[in-house]
């Protein structure tokens, strides 16, 4: 592919992600705390979230970079201590599996993602239609790992039959390295969130099976397909 195609391919792509970012709004209730996660699909979402911030004043982000721009849009970001159910939450994903369950944490925010995501009543996923995948695992999985542990949880995770690297010159908003495991087939998502979860060393993996979303937005060709659950 030459850069004039990447250009060209990479300009579809954002209008699908902003097409699918902007639908999210009609997910949320005016006045309500919303939920914001990380990413360059997120980032469409600030910005149409900056339009409407009358409606959404005030948020809680999984990111020093989402609170940034939030910041930026006029948003005022909220601490999760703060407050004790966030209504709605707004992120993107690596992959998306048929029964929802998720890979995040490309962009290395996964810990935070997680716990916003599990202070959230109801959760909406936004992508573009290359992260809808029968089974997860071609993108690499994202384990953020306490330093000391790298070697360890590395070695354990091998012995799952993947490939594992140390994300190069990367450290994450918590100060932790990541590993990203390439050659997994994930078929059970849910057993193998739980089994690498419990490994000693492990602050978090990128499997988004136990809190997954009630509701996917795909975006597509022929416009963003609403899946799962509508708005309460
Ligand atoms: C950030 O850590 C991730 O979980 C993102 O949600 C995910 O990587 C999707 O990012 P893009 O919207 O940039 O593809």
């Amino acid at each position: 592919m030459d850069a004039a195609e990447k250009a060209a391919r990479k300009a579809h792509q954002d209008e699908l992600k902003q097409a699918a970012a902007e639908k999210a709004l009609d997910w949320l209730t005016p006045g309500k705390v919303v939920g914001v996660g990380s990413g360059s699909t997120v980032a469409f979402f600030i910005e149409a979230l900056g339009r409407r911030r009358k409606d959404f004043p005030q948020a809680v982000s999984s990111s020093l970079r989402s609170t940034e721009l939030l910041r930026e849009a006029g948003i005022e970001v909220l601490d999760l201590n703060q407050i004790d159910e966030i209504d709605c939450y707004v992120d993107g994903a690596d992959e998306v599996d048929p029964g929802f369950a998720l890979i995040k944490g490309g962009g290395g925010a996964l810990t935070r993602e997680k716990i916003v995501a599990q202070a959230s009543r109801h959760f909406v996923c936004i992508v573009d239609e290359s992260k809808y995948v029968p089974v997860l695992g071609q993108f690499p999985l994202p384990v953020e790992v306490v330093p000391m542990a790298m070697h360890l949880v590395g070695r354990q995770l091998e012995k799952l039959g993947g490939t594992v690297r140390e994300r190069a010159g990367y450290i994450t908003d918590n100060g932790n390295p990541i590993l990203d495991v390439s050659g997994l087939q994930i078929s059970d998502p849910v057993a193998l969130e739980e089994t690498i979860n419990q490994w000693p060393g492990v602050v978090t993996n990128g499997i988004f099976a136990r809190r997954r979303p009630e509701t996917v937005l795909i975006a597509g060709m022929h416009g963003v397909q609403a899946l799962g659950k509508d708005k309460a």
